[in-house]
């Protein structure tokens, strides 16, 4: 845990925000897999550590904005819980931990939160996305299961959305942390991915990779020599000459921040011509919009410029055609780039992303384009300094959408299909990095992971 001191002034802000009520957050339970004692490897709420810190099951925050008083409600451990789990610290004492003096056992939260009901007191709470917590709720706050998310407050998510987007140095630190055990997860992909290899293989050992230096890797791993699709979690794959591998992985630390980066290399080792002028474009697309990163400007000015340096690219290349600026006005560039430039990461891999996509990426100047491809866009909105958001572009050749476009004839003033034909078996390329936006420009945070044709190739001859 971080002092307990940040936890505390966490939540003022968030008090101070809000205005008035009860704020209600609850902590995660145990989530059963195959049956029920046989549980998914705990993950706490986000929202829940971010302010109140503690990382077990079954807990449940308030804090009371008009009394200034914070509360965790959660049981102590009984002799059973000893047996099986070891000994605990008091709910009293990890509270204080969190800078908070007021615990109460878990079945203490209905009345709390029926007094404040019976005085027509706002209760505040964030919707919520697991199975659990909906039910919680429908029995805490009489609201039906369907409502429940409707009725999540506005005012609370918009708080917890201002705070929780601007990283301070203790949260910079944690997710560098993060990205420098991605490192070693991605140069040791890139010095296995030799023919012969079943995609398993890597996956597995980059998964335990993170689990020794860290905590669970921050999504599963997409990890194909069928880069094309874009979230590809098969790994049946066996290796072969000639394919493009991408590894799309990130590690928690024991503190839940994450890392999210992609790196896409030529199995065996060396890129062929045709494999390194497709990469050399989103290399381009990546390290341009990272270094065009400031305060104020927007990230959908940083997609749109991603999607002309790829349209540029593959206008070079003979597979488009015409003016760069119209392709992109209209949406060719998303034959090759479905998908957006990147999204906010903290606790959260898509950090913030269950409180509503719109809430965490728009705002009222910037709104979300309904154009295939630019829609798909998380993060549109301007940027401020504190923000941690990844910059992915990519190229994929996906030979459904070339061939549901190229027989209707879409964009022919744009794409050259003879052209694209010869490439429909090439896969995909996507580069991914983690970027802080600083008072005065940007950090790519971490250790630099290899990017450049000559990096990749270097750290792969050194073959494991
Ligand atoms: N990890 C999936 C993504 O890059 O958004
Ligand atoms: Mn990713
Ligand atoms: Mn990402």
């Amino acid at each position: 845990m971080f002092d307990s001191k940040i936890y505390t002034d966490r939540r003022n802000r968030l008090k101070k925000d809000v205005g008035s009520g009860l704020i209600l957050i609850l902590g995660n339970p145990e989530a059963s897999y195959n049956y029920p004692a046989n549980t998914y490897h705990f993950r706490q709420d986000s929202s829940f550590l971010y302010f109140f810190g503690l990382d077990s099951p079954d807990l449940a925050g308030v804090m009371d904005v008009d009394n200034d008083k914070d509360y965790i409600f959660g049981d102590n451990v009984d002799l059973d819980d000893i047996i099986w789990m070891g000994p605990q610290p008091l709910m009293s004492e990890r509270a204080a931990k969190a800078g908070i003096h007021f615990t109460e056992p878990l079945k203490s939260l209905p009345k709390l939160i029926n007094e404040a009901k019976a005085r027509g007191r706002k209760i505040h709470f964030l919707p919520p996305y697991r199975g659990e917590s909906f039910i919680s709720l429908e029995n805490l706050l009489g609201i039906p299961i369907s409502e429940i998310r409707n009725q999540a407050s506005e005012a609370l998510i918009k708080g917890v959305i201002k705070l929780r987007s601007v990283k301070d140095r203790h949260e910079i630190a944690e997710i560098e942390k993060a990205v420098d055990i991605a490192w070693e997860m991605h140069t040791t992909s890139m010095r296995m991915s030799y023919p012969g290899r079943i995609e398993r293989e890597i996956a597995g050992a980059i998964e335990g990779i993170s689990l020794a230096k860290g905590g669970p890797v921050s999504f599963p791993i997409i990890l194909s020599i069928h880069g094309e699709t874009l979230h590809n979690h098969h790994h049946g794959n066996v290796l072969k000459e000639g394919r493009m591998m991408v590894t799309d992985a990130g590690a928690e630390t024991t503190m839940h921040y994450a890392s999210d980066i992609t790196r896409t290399v030529p199995v065996g080792g060396k890129f062929n011509q045709k494999q390194k002028d497709i990469y050399e474009i989103v290399l381009e697309a990546n390290m341009k919009t990272i270094e065009a990163t400031q305060p104020g400007i927007s990230n959908q000015k940083l997609h749109l410029m991603a999607a002309t340096i790829i349209t540029d690219g593959l206008k070079n290349l003979g597979l488009m055609k015409g003016n760069t600026a119209d392709a992109v006005n209209e949406g060719a560039h998303a034959m090759f780039f479905p998908h957006g430039l990147g999204h906010m990461m903290g606790l959260d891999v898509h950090d913030l992303e269950g409180l509503g996509e719109n809430y965490v990426g728009y705002d009222d100047e910037i709104k979300r384009s309904t154009q295939f491809g630019t829609a798909f866009l998380r993060l549109g909105k301007k940027h401020q300094p504190g923000f941690v958001f990844t910059i992915e572009p990519g190229i994929y050749f996906i030979p459904a959408l070339i061939d549901k476009w190229k027989g209707e004839k879409k964009f022919t003033n744009f794409i050259n299909y003879d052209k694209v034909e010869a490439y429909r078996d090439f896969g995909g390329i996507r580069i991914e990095d983690d970027i802080l936006v600083t008072d005065t420009g940007y950090k790519v945070l971490g250790r630099p992971i290899p990017k450049t044709v000559a990096e990749v190739e270097e750290t792969m001859a050194d073959r494991l």
